[in-house]
């Protein structure tokens, strides 16, 4: 939502007549946040989109935290979650605070409904899987590494590609039975403290809103709704259509008399879009650079960050990963999508890994020395950093390695090891190996 567009067909001026071909006035609705003044979009309906014929309420969504009494480093696989659920009702949140909560997915079936999330903005990343994301705004198609903003309120369905058949009983998402295989994969943010999920404000021209030259994406990066002769904005049809409304931590069945994408046309600055974490242009340097250069987005006490590959540092003398730090002030999560983690003991494609604040953290032992030299890193990896704890769920301690807070005991200098005989378990990362750089 970070500038103004318009699809389909909207008025000459706001609030006059616009009348439908049978002479009847298209039904205008101001979709708009924070009492009339945050962002907006103005849409038109061929019918009015407050004729509703029945609700009642589905299930509750308010997470159940646990631990929250215990600091400590968490390793979660999430490889080998099972497959269940759709894109929406599939979601097991792993994480949160009053701010915001981390969740992961791996549908087993498809939306037969419609979705509007009234509590918060949705940041969804696609790590596996394809498909088609049909909303009041118009259609967004997205694939692998993919991004996908979806500001509160959007009315959508998220249609996953049918995942082609190759005879195998294992797949790419952590060896699945054929009977249990996902039709993708994401992880996904959502906001509880009514903040949006926005590009950081110091990308943005402070007289504009367009993103300033030197910001790692911009305005062409942005996938931004269509419609097309495939993908009507618009579809005018009655009968019992369910739209699933998430808010007051319940999920409610309401049941509209028409369907629900029914906009001829909207304008403003306010709908879903993707992005793909592959445009993200890295900013490197001379000598590191902390984690805000891969910012990406940020809600109200939390960022996202995008690790992608890169060159790495390049002063002849340059450490290239980074120096132990104190997030004091900060709980750090990190889903590996890509690249070669075995620097990292234990981490693999599909972890999550959470440092909470209290204590640092850093480089795990014997990959300083290993990373000397280093030109380039192949991570790919999203982060989220809050500024109040994380606590988990029951769903991810069942997840969760107790041994990964010793992965750091080792020592950090093999060549002292081998002169007192110690026996450790320090294992450098080999030549060749990537090292890591968050
Ligand atoms: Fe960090």
């Amino acid at each position: 939502m970070p500038y103004y567009m318009k699809l389909g067909r909207i008025p000459r001026k706001r609030h006059i007549q616009f009348r439908r071909p049978d002479g009847a006035l298209y039904s205008e609705e101001l979709f708009g946040t924070e009492g009339f003044v945050g962002p907006s979009s103005t849409l038109y309906h061929i019918h009015p989109p407050t004729q509703v014929s029945g609700w009642k309420t589905l299930y509750h969504t308010e997470p159940e935290y646990v631990e929250r009494d215990v600091m400590r480093m968490r390793h979660l696989k999430t490889a080998k979650m099972p497959a269940k659920g759709d894109p929406v009702s599939g979601r097991v949140v792993l994480f949160g605070n009053a701010d915001v909560e981390m969740f992961a997915c791996q549908p087993a079936e498809q939306m037969t409904y419609h979705y509007k999330n009234g509590q918060g903005d949705e940041c969804l990343f696609f790590h596996y899987g394809s498909g088609t994301i049909y909303s009041m705004f118009g259609t967004l198609r997205f694939g692998p590494k993919d991004y996908v903003i979806l500001p509160k309120g959007t009315i959508y369905r998220i249609e996953m590609d049918e995942r082609p058949d190759d005879g195998s009983d294992n797949d790419e998402f952590g060896g699945h039975t054929k009977a249990q295989m996902p039709l993708g994969k994401f992880i996904g943010f959502e906001t509880c403290n009514a903040s949006h999920i926005l590009p950081p404000p110091r990308y943005l021209s402070k007289k504009t809103g367009q993103f300033l030259e030197d910001a790692p994406y911009c305005e062409r990066d942005l996938r931004v709704p269509f419609e097309d002769d495939d993908h009507p904005l618009a579809y005018d049809e009655s009968g019992e259509f369910e739209v699933r409304i998430k808010a007051r931590n319940s999920v409610h069945s309401y049941i509209y008399s028409y369907h629900p994408l029914d906009v001829v046309g909207w304008d403003g600055c306010y709908y879903p879009y993707c992005f793909n974490i592959m445009d993200f242009a890295p900013i490197t340097g001379q000598l590191h650079l902390p984690p805000p250069i891969h910012q990406t987005f940020e809600g109200h006490n939390f960022v996202i960050c995008s690790f992608c590959p890169r060159m790495l540092d390049w002063h002849p003398e340059a450490i290239p990963i980074p120096y132990n730090h104190s997030n004091i002030d900060s709980d750090e999560i990190l889903y590996y999508v890509e690249g070669n983690y075995k620097a990292r003991r234990g981490i693999e494609i599909g972890s999550i890994s959470l440092h909470p604040q209290g204590i640092p953290h850093g480089p795990h032992p014997g990959t300083v020395e290993a990373s000397l030299g280093k030109k380039w890193t192949d991570e790919l990896a999203v982060m989220c950093d809050t500024f109040r704890p994380m606590y988990p769920t029951k769903a991810a301690l069942e997840l969760d390695d107790p041994d990964y807070p010793e992965s750091w005991r080792a020592d950090h200098h093999a060549p002292l090891e081998q002169r007192n005989g110690v026996a450790r378990q320090t294992k450098p990362a080999a030549e060749g190996e990537t090292t890591t750089t968050w």
